[in-house]
């Protein structure tokens, strides 16, 4: 066990079975097992509809490791402790009695308690009342809830209505996975650590600055959800606006929850709406055709595995946006999401302002702008664009365009970067919000994209269709070829 661990705790997953749990939080939890980041006395409880005990959990738990986490990245002495630790109970969520069962299990102690609703939100609310039927919510128990929190604002409140009837704000833990990760978290760094880059943070330095969020997959077997969804509520509503909400908000004066997030909801106050009015300036919508992935022939998003006819369903999504506050006052932030791009990539690109005057242009007519690209994911890193003199004697300069090229792989020699869920988990049993997102956030995110999905209904365009392998619509680059820019390829 090491020094930083979090005192103990009990942590209940709901869902303990279902996609999430198996992919990311059990194998997860794994991870600060290995790190000797869970208490010695820490117990983790599954629960679910099965009907199972607790010797067959530690089995399940065993293969789920085994299959979702690399062999480089497990050990047996670490597993079998980690498998030790895992009780279950089945339960119908739907059953007050099943929440006796619970309540047993855990026993009568004052241990911390968290439970993550790995659930769909529809049970949000009776896996509360629940809890709460047992007295099991009383501070300092936490609940961990993950999107979608609701499909617009108003469904968004009855789920946070609902939660905030049993837990006060301080107990609720809402992730977004994006803030668990550690580029994005670098971007505080980077910010805030930096007066290069802080005192040059605003419209007097700023051109514009974009963020893409592209991804070679398609809907992956979940066409029902996704189509339900589409890309803006999908990744825009939560994961895009929180990372502009970092880029863009004023520095916080500590490094907490209540600073952070006043900040980041500042922000998202000040997106300038986008209504049937500007939209068709402002936005583009695509589908994806058929074509290519990874060199494969790939169906279209409308011939996928229980896809309807006729879905009008974005799975591309580029916004200009506009933040009307002193500091951003005239920057655009150019957002672009989708499903079958030519590869997983998501980054954030500054692209400061063209010197006012070239001396050198004899040699170089147009000095290009310089560049700050932060690489979330993969290949994770800063890159820094410049202009510098090729050496050499000649009689005039020469100058290129080069990167400063950081990239953490190399830099911090870091085998294995950890993974958001790890990070968001651990902070839950530290206690620290800073991490987790405010109702308001999520509230005043969804007012935003709500502007976008009426004006969309009121201008009644289908999506504009893109094969498969490209970039989006050709309408994604026209949007930045209209103010005379590009995206960065
Ligand atoms: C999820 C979306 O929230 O984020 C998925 O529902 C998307 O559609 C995923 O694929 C992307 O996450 P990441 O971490 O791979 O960028």
């Amino acid at each position: 066990m090491r020094k930083d661990c979090p005192s103990c705790c009990d942590i209940v997953l709901f869902g303990a079975l279902g996609d999430l749990s198996r992919r990311k939080l059990i194998p997860a939890l794994y991870q600060l097992e290995r790190m000797g980041l869970l208490a010695d006395e820490t117990r983790l409880l599954g629960a679910a509809r099965e009907q199972l005990c607790d010797a067959d959990i530690g089995a399940i738990v065993n293969s789920i490791i085994e299959e979702f986490v690399p062999a480089a990245a497990r050990d047996t002495v670490s597993l079998e402790q980690f498998c030790k630790r895992f009780q279950y109970v089945a339960m119908d969520f739907s059953q007050t009695g099943d929440y006796q069962l619970l309540q047993q299990k855990l026993g009568d102690n004052n241990r911390q308690k968290i439970y993550y609703l790995a659930t769909p939100p529809s049970l949000f609310s009776e896996i509360c009342e629940g809890l709460s039927r047992v007295d099991l919510t009383d501070e300092p128990a936490r609940v961990i809830i993950e999107k979608p929190i609701g499909h617009d604002l108003t469904s968004s409140q009855v789920i946070n209505e609902n939660v905030g009837r049993f837990f006060n704000e301080t107990q609720i833990y809402r992730i977004d996975h994006y803030l668990g990760k550690e580029t994005v978290l670098n971007l505080l760094a980077l910010r805030f650590a930096n007066s290069l880059f802080s005192n040059n943070w605003d419209h007097h330095a700023i051109d514009h600055i974009q963020i893409t969020a592209a991804e070679q997959v398609g809907v992956e077997g979940r066409w029902g959800y996704y189509d339900d969804a589409g890309q803006l509520r999908d990744m825009v509503q939560n994961h895009l606006l929180q990372v502009l909400s970092l880029i863009a908000m004023e520095p916080p004066s500590r490094l907490d929850a209540e600073s952070i997030r006043d900040e980041k909801l500042k922000v998202l106050k000040a997106l300038r709406p986008i209504t049937a009015g500007n939209s068709q300036q402002m936005t583009v919508r695509g589908q994806y055709d058929k074509g290519f992935a990874a060199d494969k022939k790939v169906p279209g998003y409308l011939d996928e595995e229980g896809a309807k006819e006729n879905s009008s369903t974005e799975t591309f999504v580029a916004l200009k946006a506009y933040i009307d506050n002193w500091r951003w006052s005239g920057v655009p932030f150019y957002l672009r999401t989708g499903k079958r791009m030519p590869q997983k990539r998501t980054e954030v690109v500054i692209t400061f302002k063209k010197q006012p005057h070239n001396i050198f242009h004899e040699t170089l007519p147009d000095l290009s702008p310089n560049k700050l690209v932060i690489r979330l994911q993969p290949d994770e890193g800063v890159e820094v664009e410049m202009i510098n003199k090729i050496p050499g004697l000649g009689k005039r300069m020469q100058l290129k365009a080069t990167t400063l090229d950081l990239s953490f792989d190399q830099t911090f020699k870091k085998k294995r970067i950890a993974d958001a869920y790890e990070r968001l988990l651990l902070e839950v049993m530290h206690g620290n919000q800073y991490l987790f997102v405010h109702r308001l956030e999520v509230e005043h995110a969804w007012q935003w994209i709500d502007g976008i999905l009426a004006a969309w209904e009121v201008t009644d365009e289908s999506p504009k269709l893109y094969p498969a392998g490209s970039w989006g619509p050709l309408a994604a680059v026209t949007l930045l070829a209209q103010d005379g820019r590009e995206w960065d390829e």
